[in-house]
């Protein structure tokens, strides 16, 4: 048996998101999600849309009772910037203010810090009709949100994020037809991330200003590793292209306050470089994070392509590479994700030797499962699997710290049962059961095992 100790003080919590669990309850403004579901409800698993999820709206209190029960320190959620300012633009809710005042004041006085996400895929319907991420007016909106919820909440909250996977509504919305606006145009999709991580150095100058004392803000990003097939250099070659293309278009210019020199070649010479403005470059340079929250699911395998595109397709990030299949892989096959707890390790030694060892954390981990109601053995979901799953990572992570990666903390994806954008209640990711006819919790064998892991800072094995 070995014993895997993390060091003092470390976060253990969970994580999720505005539109997964309050509802669209209350007083909101429309998002994307609640207009896409309206216009096309067959596009979401079961038809179930963002109406209610877990109504956490209503039942924040008996959530954070519980999450101080199975041992969080910490605990991640995102403000709805529809639900706070209605059309995105105007003005501020004072229900919404009210509703997230509570929930902050409730984790404090329970003695979990909040930390407080501003975007996680939600765009007001209003600011979605202004053109979304490819809109400097929406941009501006975002900023003004951002500066409001400092002012709003900063007294109380220490730990800001700007955006959760800023890549994915990129991949979503204008690549691969899994987010509105369904547009599919890798030129946009370049447009939007760059305008996305304006909108956060911009955010990240507005909370500076804001002069929060021991505050600190970052961004989080879903970093999957690009692994080659190969040592050929053709395959050495698709790696390098996917990991700029995936990870180092959003970790770069956080971390480094600038772009990669080869993805900025490699996009003028494809006729893909987004517009910028005079003094935006500057602005990225000068605005830097002070940590960095890392999302880990699954690796990213890559090979040279075998085959030329088609001439009449449109171009593509897979343009420059195919993916790889590595036999003999381990998968989740209920969200057809590949399960390789290492890479977690190759994430955080990245992030010592190549980006000046960052504070980090891993702020997304976990896995979701169908039909979870096959493992219930004595009123309790017997979810073994999911206890492998974040025990094999948390071993990996735990090795990375001994060999000095400056990892804070480590929180599951997620506190309970949430609804999955398109994939709705189809895998659940909970510590948390919750019976979406009555609404009920109940607490799953992991949540059993993460608290005593977060009451004895590690575990055995
Ligand atoms: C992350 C997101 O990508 O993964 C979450 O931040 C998401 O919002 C989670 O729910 C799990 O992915 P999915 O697609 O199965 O919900």
């Amino acid at each position: 048996m070995a014993r895997y100790e993390f060091p003092k003080g470390f976060w253990w919590g969970s994580a999720t998101s505005a539109t997964q669990i309050e509802g669209a309850t209350g007083k909101k403004g429309k998002n994307i999600w609640d207009y896409w579901y309206e216009k096309e409800p067959y596009r979401f698993f079961d038809g179930v849309g963002p109406q209610v999820t877990s109504d956490f709206y209503n039942r924040y209190k008996e959530d954070i009772k519980l999450m101080k029960e199975i041992g969080h320190n910490t605990f991640r959620f995102s403000i709805s910037w529809s639900r706070l300012i209605l059309d995105g633009d105007g003005k501020v809710d004072q229900d919404a203010v009210r509703f997230y005042n509570n929930v902050i004041d409730e984790l404090l006085s329970r003695g979990i810090e909040p930390f407080v996400n501003l975007y996680h895929f939600d765009m007001p319907l209003q600011m979605q009709k202004k053109g979304g991420w490819e809109s400097r007016e929406v941009v501006d909106a975002y900023v003004r949100y951002a500066k409001i919820c400092f002012e709003l909440f900063g007294d109380r909250v220490k730990r800001w994020i700007t955006h959760n996977e800023p890549i994915v509504p990129v991949e979503g919305g204008y690549l691969y037809d899994f987010h509105y606006p369904n547009v599919v145009d890798f030129k946009r999709a370049i447009q939007v991330a760059f305008n996305t991580m304006l909108s956060h150095a911009k955010a990240v100058e507005a909370f500076r200003n804001a002069g929060i004392k021991n505050g600190k803000i970052g961004i989080i990003l879903n970093l999957t590793p690009s692994y080659p097939r190969s040592d050929n250099p053709a395959d050495l070659k698709a790696a390098e292209i996917a990991d700029l293309f995936f990870n180092k278009s959003f970790l770069d210019p956080a971390v480094k306050g600038e772009y990669p020199k080869k993805l900025v070649d490699l996009l003028r010479e494809h006729n893909l470089l987004p517009q910028a403005k005079d003094g935006d470059l500057e602005l990225i340079k000068k605005n830097k994070i002070d940590f960095l929250g890392v999302n880990y699911y699954q690796p990213r395998r890559v090979k040279a392509k075998s085959c030329m595109p088609h001439p009449d397709a449109p171009i593509m990030p897979e343009h420059f590479f195919d993916y790889y299949e590595m036999p003999g892989r381990k998968m989740n096959p209920y969200r057809g994700w590949e399960i390789y707890e290492k890479g977690i390790y190759d994430i955080m030694v990245n992030l010592k030797q190549n980006y000046g060892n960052i504070e980090c954390y891993v702020s997304e981990n976990g896995m979701g499962v169908q039909d979870e109601e096959r493992f219930l053995k004595d009123g309790m979901i017997q979810d073994d699997y999911r206890i492998d799953f974040i025990k094999e990572h948390l071993k990996w992570l735990h090795k990375a710290i001994q060999e000095g990666c400056n990892v804070k903390g480590y929180h599951v994806w997620t506190f309970m049962d949430n609804w999955s954008w398109i994939n709705a209640y189809k895998n659940r990711y909970g510590l948390v059961a919750v019976d979406l006819k009555t609404q009920k919790r109940t607490l799953k064998k992991s949540a059993y095992w993460m608290k005593s892991v977060a009451e004895q800072n590690g575990f055995e094995d």
